[in-house]
C-alpha cells in the first residue's frame, strides 16, 4: 500500500487533518513490515473512526438480538422461532438480518444443534429438546455497516461432557483475544485459540474460520486457528475480525449436507461447539464490539 497520498494532503482516514501529522508514520512502519515479508493489511480493510462508530450501532442491535434470543430459547421450541425472534428484533431496531439471502441462505440466523458444526438452516420441524447445546449466529447490517457474533445455549440440564465442551469453546475466545495487540500478528491469537482447545482435548475444525468485517460481511483476512504465532497478518489499529473456532468433542473433520448445501457436521456424529466475537485492534490492545 505505497501512499500515493502527499504530506500534506488529507489524510485518507478521514479526519480532516494533514496526511504527515496523521496516518504517515503509521503507513511507514507497516510498510517496513511488508518488507520484512509479512502480510499486512491494506487501507481497504483499516476502518476510519466514522467505520467504527457505524459498526458499533450496527453491533448494538446484534448483541441485543442475541441477548433477547438468550431469554426466550427453551426446550419444544422450534429453530423457526429463533429465525422469527432474531427477524422481528433485528427489523424492529432497524437492522437487516445479514445471513438473509446472503448467497441463496434462506433464513436470517444460523442455528447448529449438537453435532451441527456450522450454517445450521432454521426449520420448523427441528424442535429443541433438553441436553441440546446449540449455536445461535447473528449477524446485522446497519446504514452499511456489519456486526457478526454468535453464542452457545444449553437447553436445560446438559451433560457434563457438554457443558465441558461449551465451556472450553468460550475460553477460546478469551485466549485468543489476550493474544490480540496492535503490531501483533493474526497467527498469535490463532496459535492461543488452537492450544487452549487441544490441551483439553478438544480439536478446531480447520476449513472453516473467522473473516475480516465491517463495510462488507466477509473481508480479509481469513481468520484461521492453525497458524503459528508471529505469523499470518500484521494487526494494526483499526482492523475489525471475528474470531469464531468451532471446537470439536471429537475428531477434526467435517461434511457439508448435500441437500441443503450449507449445514456442516463433525465427521464422527459428536458434538462441535462454537462461540463468535467481533473484535476491534485498538492501539493498545483489543476492544470486542459484538458478542
Ligand atoms: N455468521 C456466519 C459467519 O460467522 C456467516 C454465515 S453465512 C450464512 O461468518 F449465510 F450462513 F449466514
Ligand atoms: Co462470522
Amino acid at each position: 500500500m505505497l501512499s500515493k497520498i502527499g504530506r500534506n494532503d488529507p489524510c485518507w482516514c478521514g479526519s480532516g487533518r494533514k496526511y504527515k501529522t496523521c496516518h504517515q508514520a503509521f503507513d511507514e512502519k507497516i510498510q517496513r513490515f511488508r518488507e520484512q515479508g509479512h502480510v499486512v493489511p491494506g487501507h481497504n480493510i483499516i476502518k476510519t473512526p466514522a467505520d467504527i462508530a457505524g459498526i458499533k450501532e450496527s453491533a448494538k442491535i446484534n448483541v441485543a438480538v442475541l441477548d433477547y434470543v438468550g431469554e426466550h430459547i427453551k426446550a419444544g421450541m422450534s429453530t423457526e422461532e429463533i429465525d422469527r425472534m432474531v427477524y422481528e428484533k433485528t427489523t424492529a431496531m432497524g437492522g437487516i438480518p445479514a445471513p438473509l439471502n446472503y448467497e441463496g441462505f434462506p433464513k436470517s440466523v444460523c442455528t447448529s444443534i449438537n453435532n451441527e458444526v456450522c450454517h445450521g438452516i432454521p426449520s420448523e420441524d427441528i424442535i429443541l429438546k433438553e441436553g441440546d447445546i446449540i449455536n445461535v449466529d447473528c449477524s446485522t447490517i446497519l446504514n452499511g455497516y456489519y456486526s457478526d457474533s454468535s453464542r452457545m445455549y444449553m437447553i436445560g440440564e446438559v451433560s457434563p461432557e457438554k457443558k465441558r465442551l461449551v465451556q472450553v469453546a468460550r475460553e477460546c475466545l478469551d485466549k485468543g483475544l489476550e493474544a490480540v495487540k496492535p503490531w501483533g500478528f493474526l497467527g498469535d491469537m490463532g496459535q492461543a485459540v488452537h492450544d487452549h482447545a487441544y490441551a483439553n482435548g478438544y480439536t478446531i475444525v480447520r476449513e472453516i474460520g473467522g473473516h475480516g468485517i465491517g463495510k462488507d460481511f466477509h473481508e480479509e483476512p481469513w481468520v484461521g486457528y492453525n497458524s503459528k504465532a508471529g505469523t499470518e497478518m500484521l494487526l494494526v489499529p483499526g482492523l475489525v475480525f471475528t474470531i469464531e473456532p468451532m471446537v470439536n468433542m471429537g475428531e477434526v473433520g467435517i461434511y457439508i449436507d448435500d441437500e441443503n448445501n450449507w449445514t456442516v457436521y463433525t465427521e464422527d456424529g459428536l458434538p462441535s461447539a462454537q462461540w463468535e466475537i467481533q473484535v476491534l485492534v485498538t492501539e493498545d490492545g483489543a476492544e470486542v464490539l459484538s458478542w
